[in-house]
């Protein structure tokens, strides 16, 4: 391992005004997607969506430091034949790869999930890496609800994280560490700052034990905040002061950076809430975003799987990374959520 090299991607993956498009729905997840805006699931759909974005030149080299992929995407040639893990780099922006396989049942906790894929993990991160991908992420899933989460789902997961995150430096790719504390159900902001402190402390103490090197690695947290059916919602500072102070005393700050997930948020607020972390300044860490549907809804919604929507599903999509671009520098300003055509 080069600890000085996976530092650099780290540090790059986190360039103030810049951040992470996740674009690495699973073709179950990206079924979803396409169904509300009535676009049949085909490979080729896809493929011409994830193109539309991968080709946005304002967007992809200005505000996009590094995009996710799907193993299809990674794998996949634009309509000219140019494989779409150039058009990344030729925007200036790093290819990242998922390489989870998605969640499984937990033995004995009833509701509970482990996230699955660590068998031949060595030898398809090496296959990755040869194809461009210089970081990838893994994706733990936990959720709050009546008795949960335990114990054992918090420590098998945040277990695996660190497995995964050994073996992606061990094949010189830069994890992305995602725990995720799902923002579904109506628990107070205060239930979510809990459980993410436990989720964050044993994960930090996985990968110490796993001797993953933190200076090569970014943090893709949630953020500390209601859930969705709360009937009391925190507002924007209230989310960005208790996120600020949850990650300060859970997050060393050998970690270069922290790019949060959506979860759910709408576009508008996700942009907010990142913002606002961001004009508290003084941290330890870069805070930038790692965003799938903040960033990609309005897209896709303007595209709705129309070759002559192209342009207008790039605007939509260079708006938004533009928004958080400007929100990673608390420079953003509700004045500037302008619609755009
Ligand atoms: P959302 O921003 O839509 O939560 O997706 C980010 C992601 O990559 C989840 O794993």
């Amino acid at each position: 391992m080069n600890l000085a090299d996976l530092n650099k991607v780290a540090l790059a993956m986190v360039t103030p005004g810049k951040g992470i498009l996740a674009a690495d729905e699973s073709s179950g997840t990206i079924k979803k997607r396409f169904d509300a805006i009535k676009v049949e699931s085909t490979e080729e759909n896809r493929r011409d969506y994830r193109e539309m974005l991968f080709r946005s030149t304002e967007a992809m080299s200005k505000y996009v430091s590094g995009v996710i992929l799907y193993d299809e995407t990674i794998w996949q040639n634009a309509k000219d034949g140019t494989p779409l893990v150039k058009l990344i780099e030729q925007s200036g922006a790093i290819p990242g790869i998922k390489v989870d396989e998605g969640t499984q049942a937990l033995p004995q906790c009833p509701g509970e999930l482990v996230t699955v894929g660590l068998d031949k993990l060595a030898e398809r991160l090496k296959k990755y890496y040869e194809r461009g991908a210089r970081f990838a992420k893994w994706r733990a899933v936990i959720d709050i609800g009546s008795g949960i989460p335990s114990m054992t789902a918090i420590s098998v997961n945040a277990h695996a994280l660190a497995r995964y995150a050994a073996l992606c430096q061990a094949a010189q790719i830069v994890p992305i560490v995602e725990p995720e504390v799902l923002m579904d159900g109506d628990h107070d902001i205060d239930r979510c700052y809990d459980v993410t402190q436990r989720v964050l402390n044993k994960t930090f103490q996985e990968l110490r034990v796993q001797r993953v090197e933190l200076e090569g690695m970014v943090l893709k947290p949630n953020m500390a905040i209601s859930g969705k059916k709360c009937a009391k919602q925190a507002s924007v500072d209230e989310v960005a002061e208790k996120t600020v102070r949850l990650l300060k005393a859970c997050v060393p700050a050998a970690v270069p950076g922290i790019a949060f997930l959506s979860g759910g948020q709408s576009d508008e607020e996700a942009t907010a809430h990142l913002d606002a972390m961001n004009r508290i300044g003084g941290l330890p860490w870069k805070l930038t975003f790692s965003y799938g549907r903040a960033l990609q809804a309005a897209p896709q919604k303007a595209w709705s799987g129309k070759a002559e929507n192209v342009a207008a599903g790039q605007r939509a999509f260079t708006h938004r990374a533009k928004m958080n671009a400007l929100a990673s520098k608390g420079e953003w300003e509700t004045g500037l959520e302008k619609k755009v055509a």
